[in-house]
């Protein structure tokens, strides 16, 4: 599925890139590209879960990956990235993001204590904020 967004996202960029360049706006391809990178540290997380990466090293660079991106999307007013009939969940958005931060950093939190429990509990809160979003923003994508 990750494969397909890749490819997706190429051929999307090819056909914008010069638009891209040109003005520095929050596009659908920014997007995508950043909502891979969540995927990508999602991953990464349940693989430290499910492998047990050594001392939680994937657990901490799959929750940076996210923590970037959402550093990123504070910088993007939520209109500029929803469509136009997507523009009602501005608030919802702006929230979905917060809570997505506190989950992960409660994470971080609980693996520094050695608590993998409660690890994975934030793991599946975060993924739930995921969805939920997806649930709401892309109704047709089923
Ligand atoms: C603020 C709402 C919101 C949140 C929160 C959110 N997403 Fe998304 N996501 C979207 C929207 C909207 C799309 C559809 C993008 C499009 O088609 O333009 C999407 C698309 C995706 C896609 C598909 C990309 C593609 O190639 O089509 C993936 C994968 C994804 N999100 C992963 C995640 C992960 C992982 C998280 C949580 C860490 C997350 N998203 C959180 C709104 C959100």
């Amino acid at each position: 599925m990750i494969k397909l967004g890749k490819a997706l996202l190429l051929t999307s960029l090819l056909a914008t890139s010069t638009v891209v360049a040109a003005d520095k706006e929050y596009t659908k391809v920014d997007r995508i590209k950043d909502m891979i990178t969540m995927a990508g540290g999602m991953d990464e997380i349940q693989k430290g879960l499910l492998y047990r990466c050594e001392d939680g090293k994937c657990i901490k660079k799959g929750a940076d990956s996210i923590k970037a991106v959402l550093v990123n999307l504070e910088k993007v007013d939520p209109n500029d990235f929803l469509d136009k009939d997507q523009q009602y969940a501005h608030k919802f958005s702006k929230k979905r993001q917060i809570m997505l931060w506190m989950y992960i950093n409660e994470m971080l939190d609980e693996l520094r204590d050695k608590n993998m429990d409660a690890v994975a509990q934030n793991y599946g809160l975060a993924l739930r904020e995921c969805t939920s979003c997806h649930m709401k923003l892309r109704p047709t994508k089923k």
